[in-house]
């Protein structure tokens, strides 16, 4: 038996691959075709359905609607279904190989790949992969994942991320649905790569070692900084610390305050840095700025493929003097309120899958 194979061809039962004309063909891997079977197990026709059993029933074969080829040793290779197979500039592609292989990538749940018509007219179709992801998914680390695996046809033009994959009654994957949400995808949120980033998003707790690269780190505190202010005041500060050491001095000498005030605790893991975001006081919009800054962040954080978590304590316990010491010696200008502390790093797993409330939204007509 060979791997993927259906198996060879059995003495009582006839198996042909044939063209779009009805023509036998010499398939391979790269030219299928569909399958077509004559022998005594076959049906005699569709009941009252002479159209349909005249379409299916040729010269005595049975066409079917899959497309197979038939290699050198008379395996079958059976592709999925006719209707479903992808044709890029005469080459074909089963949904299928493309689906099973994205699905071994790890930031990936699920996955279903569909052919849509080449926005550039010359192709004819492209593949077009729809996924639901993990947080620890880039476009970018898919598609090398898949360079080494599939040929470079074959590789989806376009990858969208979506929260579910639409299925049938029989949970089968529903590619005419999948094809109407690509159709729709201007009016859908699905081609907006900044909708994505924010659809996808989840608090991330736990983090691994591996650094976060300066000129990324540079990146985040800029979306920081691009947030809106009232009044374009700006009077906030983004105090990053790396150091292993001063990040777990802040973790003790706040989780002591924490515990004596009865301030809750929790979420501080193991970030491989911390962005503050503190405000001054005197400003009145300091919390709203400072929150419209701490979101920007970690939406950032998210495109680059970074996890991240709001921690809240310090907003209530940044005037405890053995915090306000360490926060001195970071160089905060001692009439700001720390109102969010982002912990961020790489994620080690990825964030629970979250029901949002959608009843929330009230249109009032
Ligand atoms: C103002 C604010 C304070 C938060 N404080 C904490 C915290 O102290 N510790 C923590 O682990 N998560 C904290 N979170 C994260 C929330 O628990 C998280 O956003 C929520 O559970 C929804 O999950 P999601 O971010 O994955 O959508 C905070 C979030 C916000 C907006």
């Amino acid at each position: 038996m060979k791997i993927g194979s259906l198996g060879r061809t059995l003495p009582q039962v006839q198996v042909k691959i044939i063209d779009a004309e009805g023509n036998t063909i010499k398939s391979d891997a790269a030219h299928p075709g569909r399958m077509a079977l004559k022998g005594d197990m076959q049906m005699a026709g569709y009941w009252n359905r002479p159209e349909l059993t005249a379409q299916t029933l040729v010269d005595g074969w049975l066409l079917t609607g899959d497309m197979a080829y038939i290699d050198e040793d008379n395996y079958i290779y059976m592709l999925g279904r006719a209707d479903d197979i992808i044709n890029v500039g005469g080459e074909k592609i089963s949904p299928i190989e493309v689906e099973e292989t994205a699905g071994q990538y790890d930031s990936v749940r699920e996955c279903a790949c569909i052919g849509v018509e080449d926005p550039d007219g010359i192709l004819g179709q492209i593949p077009v992969l729809f996924l639901t992801t993990k947080n620890t998914y880039t476009e970018e680390g898919l598609i090398k994942f898949l360079s080494d695996k599939l040929e470079r046809y074959k590789i989806p033009k376009r990858f969208i991320v979506t929260d579910a994959i639409p299925r049938n009654r029989m949970q089968k994957i529903d590619r005419k649905e999948l094809l109407s949400m690509w159709e729709n995808r201007d009016r859908l949120y699905l081609m907006n790569p900044i909708m994505q980033t924010i659809l996808t998003r989840r608090s991330i707790r736990k983090f691994t070692d591996r650094e976060v690269p300066a000129e990324i780190l540079d990146m985040i505190c800029r979306a920081g900084i691009y947030a809106p202010s009232g009044h374009n005041l700006q009077t906030w500060r983004f105090t990053v610390i790396e150091s292993r050491d001063r990040i777990m001095e802040l973790k003790e000498v706040t989780r002591k305050a924490a515990l004596s005030k009865k301030v809750y605790f929790y979420g501080f893991e193991s970030p491989r840095c911390l962005i503050l975001v503190s405000n001054d006081r005197r400003n009145p919009d300091g919390i709203q700025d400072a929150s419209c800054a701490a979101q920007n962040i970690m939406l950032a954080a998210h495109s680059y493929g970074i996890g991240s978590v709001w921690l809240n304590p310090l907003m209530r316990l940044c005037d405890e003097p053995e915090i306000r010491e360490v926060l001195n010696s970071y160089g905060i200008p001692g009439e700001h309120i720390v109102w969010a502390m982002i912990a961020l790093g790489y994620p080690v797993e990825s964030g629970s899958v979250l029901a949002k409330k959608m009843d929330v939204v009230n249109y009032v007509e």
